[in-house]
């Protein structure tokens, strides 16, 4: 039988090349190997206000960006989060397995607490709802970015609790992070902070429906250093500008960071930046023709929603039934 990959995105605005690159570019070469159920998270998205035209639409923008990034909706199960009542279901019971301790620490927590006006409980919640996604589908791995690890060993630490108590019900999840250095891709502006597609200098992100022009425009100003003469190397300390435009260039042409150290030898940071505005720009327009042939069939895209969201409960019931009869709830 083939091992099961679990991952999800939030359908909250637009894509970034990090969504891309850090989660969306492996969904798509695990397919080959593994089983696959890939969700949108609209629930987690409810922890910050969203307008309902707004999300309704995101929702399926992201559907069509999924199929548009060469996922197979029939070998694989792709599912929208609050279609299967068993996440929720879950969620509760492995509130009451989740000290309060361990879920203060979550870092991403204490920065979305020092930068958002209104701190409801669905933030502080959010990473044990995604252990409930995680663990509903006896999970080998979660692929994801370097910001979500935190959230993965939670979840592990919650199955290994209850599984102390229960036998053996949880499968313990690993983490699949990008192998070539784009677990992290960071803010053009700033590259010691995480592109991030709330971020609200959006010069600080490429996302997937920049045109060309906006890329070169925000590549061009992307911060780099001022070494002299000019070397580009991936050194994430003292060069962190260079290595994020390394790592997006890498993931863009399938070249390693080596290989592409000795291509840009004895060039300067302008030869750079043209190579990843050349490689950005071809691979989004490639990847926007895909999508808007996916987005305007709607109805193919409510198929697979629902399509999708029948497997996935077939799926999520066995285990939360297992859950229910091993907890005493009758
Ligand atoms: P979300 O929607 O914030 O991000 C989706 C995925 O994109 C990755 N990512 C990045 N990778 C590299 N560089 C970046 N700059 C970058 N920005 C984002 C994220 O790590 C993530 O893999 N909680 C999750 C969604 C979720 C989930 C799950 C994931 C819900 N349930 C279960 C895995 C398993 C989230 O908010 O991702």
């Amino acid at each position: 039988m083939k091992k099961i990959i679990f991952s999800g995105i939030q359908p909250t605005g637009l894509l970034t090349i990090g969504n891309y690159i850090g989660a969306l570019s492996q969904w798509k070469e695990l397919q080959k190997k593994y089983f696959c159920i890939y969700c949108i998270a609209d629930l987690h998205s409810l922890t910050i206000y969203q307008k309902k035209e707004i999300l309704n639409k995101n929702i399926l923008d992201i559907l069509a960006i999924f199929l548009a990034c060469g996922i197979d909706p029939e070998n694989n199960i792709l599912f929208v989060q609050s279609h299967v009542p068993q996440h929720v279901q879950l969620n509760w019971i492995l509130n009451c397995f989740t000290n309060f301790g361990e879920i203060k620490r979550m870092t991403q927590f204490k920065q979305k607490m020092s930068f958002h006006k209104n701190i409801n409980i669905g933030l502080f919640n959010y990473p044990i709802l995604m252990a409930a996604d995680i663990l509903l589908y006896r999970t080998n791995k979660v692929p994801v970015g370097k910001d979500q690890i935190q959230h993965i060993e939670l979840t592990r630490n919650i199955a290994y609790r209850f599984n102390h108590i229960y036998g053996n019900i949880f499968t313990i999840p690993k983490k699949i992070l990008n192998h070539n250095n784009g677990s992290c891709i960071m803010s053009l502006t700033n590259p010691q902070k995480k592109m991030s597609k709330s971020d609200s200098n959006k010069n600080s992100i490429i996302n997937l429906f920049d045109n060309d022009d906006i890329v070169k425009q925000k590549i061009k100003n992307a911060i780099t250093d001022s070494d002299n003469p000019p070397s580009i190397k991936y050194d994430l300390k003292n060069k962190p500008g260079i290595s994020n435009l390394l790592a997006i260039l890498a993931n863009m042409t399938n070249c390693s960071i080596e290989q592409l150290e000795q291509n840009f030898k004895n060039k300067n940071y302008n030869n750079l930046k043209e190579s990843t505005i050349n490689h950005l720009c071809l691979f989004l327009n490639k990847l926007r023709k895909k999508y808007f042939f996916y987005r305007k069939d709607e109805k193919y895209l409510k198929y697979i929603m629902m399509n999708g969201s029948k497997r996935a409960k077939k799926h999520a019931n066995i285990i939360l039934n297992k859950v229910y009869n091993i907890i005493g709830l009758i």
